[in-house]
């Protein structure tokens, strides 16, 4: 598997790998393995359930557990010159299974096709072009599967009818009819802080969402930190995170220009008021939501009853998480808080492990220099301290 380089004294990777789908997993990862020249231990950690409880809990707050999804790896990728085997870790199968059958199913439940639209592109840079919406209502199922089978079935009587040629038969992922909206009031007196007074910090988050709404370059960082909030539970529940993100972008540049996704204003009474209402196809019926026994536990967590409520609650998610960014942006800044919270990070980058852990994040934190070196002298002081 590894192509032997003319003089070099590394000899360079082949990406093109044949059959490699035929083969089994543990085949696959022998042969990777071989060509990149992986020893034991990453083969093991490519083959997963290697993320110790301790160390998660380090990497994040509020752990319970650890998630796994699958990881493939793609074959014949030539990059720039060079070979590369690339890792992937996705819960989106590509094989499309039992969609007509799904279409039943659909229709029994009250779902289906609902209407359809048509919209005309006189001029593209290949001439004009028809596009014809089917407007379908797939209940508490993500849908992909079922509308691109439905615009397969239909594209031959659209030709008939039409007399033009059928090309793209896909979902679109703008799903702007499948909305989920958040809103929060709050009193300054909720969120005033030792520092800051509620007025000062409502101010500050209005302020910073009126940038956000006129400036796309802060528009993206301020949905990157909506989307912090939302992924997180898209991923945990199985769905497919690059619909939802990409349906979130398309939304927030829907008036032509990219702005954010959120709302912050003041009422009448000087409470700060946040809105978010965007697009959220999620599924709850199949998929990596059925297959994947976490995302089955963690829709049990979740008590959600249909696709509508689990868009409501993670959309919810990302409005919370955008008040956060915003308050600390208005406020002492980010990094304060992110590196305290990076502490544990930097702790287990350090060696520390076990109790050790949180005893140097806190140490880090609380001198507000959280930095490898510098955790590394506090885990030699504790050491010293424990001998
Ligand atoms: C960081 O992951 C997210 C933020 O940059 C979001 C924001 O700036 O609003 C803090």
């Amino acid at each position: 598997m590894v192509a032997v380089q003319d003089s070099g004294v590394e000899p360079r990777l082949n990406s093109r790998i044949e059959k490699f789908r035929d083969l089994s997993p543990a085949d696959r990862l022998a042969t990777v393995g071989d060509a990149a020249r992986l020893g034991q231990a990453d083969r093991d950690a490519l083959r997963g359930g290697v993320l110790p409880l301790d160390l998660a809990n380090g990497m994040i707050e509020n752990v319970v557990g650890t998630f796994e999804i699958p990881l493939g790896v793609a074959t014949n990728f030539t990059i720039n010159g060079r070979d590369y085997l690339i890792p992937m870790a996705v819960e989106e199968p590509s094989v499309v299974a039992a969609a007509n059958e799904k279409d039943r199913v659909l229709i029994g439940l009250g779902g289906g096709c609902r209407e359809i639209e048509v919209q005309v592109f006189e001029e593209t840079q290949v001439g004009p072009m028809v596009v014809l919406h089917l407007l379908v209502d797939v209940r508490d199922a993500m849908g992909a599967n079922t509308v691109n089978t439905m615009a397969e079935a239909v594209a031959p009587m659209i030709e008939r009818i039409s007399g033009g040629t059928v090309r793209l038969r896909i979902l679109s992922n703008l799903a702007d009819l499948r909305l989920a909206r958040a809103r929060v009031r709050l009193t300054p007196k909720a969120l005033a802080t030792k520092e800051f007074t509620g007025e000062r910090i409502v101010a500050g988050i209005v302020e910073a969402c009126s940038l956000a709404i006129v400036d796309p370059y802060r528009a993206a960082t301020h949905n990157k930190g909506i989307m912090n909030g939302i992924d997180p539970v898209v991923v945990a529940t199985g769905n497919d995170w690059r619909a939802i993100e990409a349906g979130a972008h398309a939304w927030a540049a829907r008036g032509g220009r990219y702005t954010s996704l959120s709302r912050w204003e003041i009422d009448a009474a000087g409470n700060l008021v946040g809105t978010l209402e965007m697009p959220m196809a999620l599924g709850m019926v199949g998929g990596a939501t059925k297959t994947h026994p976490a995302a089955r536990a963690a829709l049990k967590l979740l008590g959600v009853t249909t696709a509508q409520e689990l868009a409501e609650v993670t959309v919810a998610v990302g409005l919370a998480q955008n008040m956060a960014a915003l308050r600390a942006l208005a406020t002492e800044g980010i990094q304060r808080g992110h590196m305290a919270l990076h502490a544990r990070n930097i702790a287990i980058v350090a060696g520390a492990s076990g109790a050790n852990i949180d005893a140097v994040a806190k140490e880090l934190a609380a001198d507000h220099d959280v930095r490898v070196d510098r955790a590394r002298e506090i885990l030699l002081r504790l050491g010293k301290e424990e001998a």
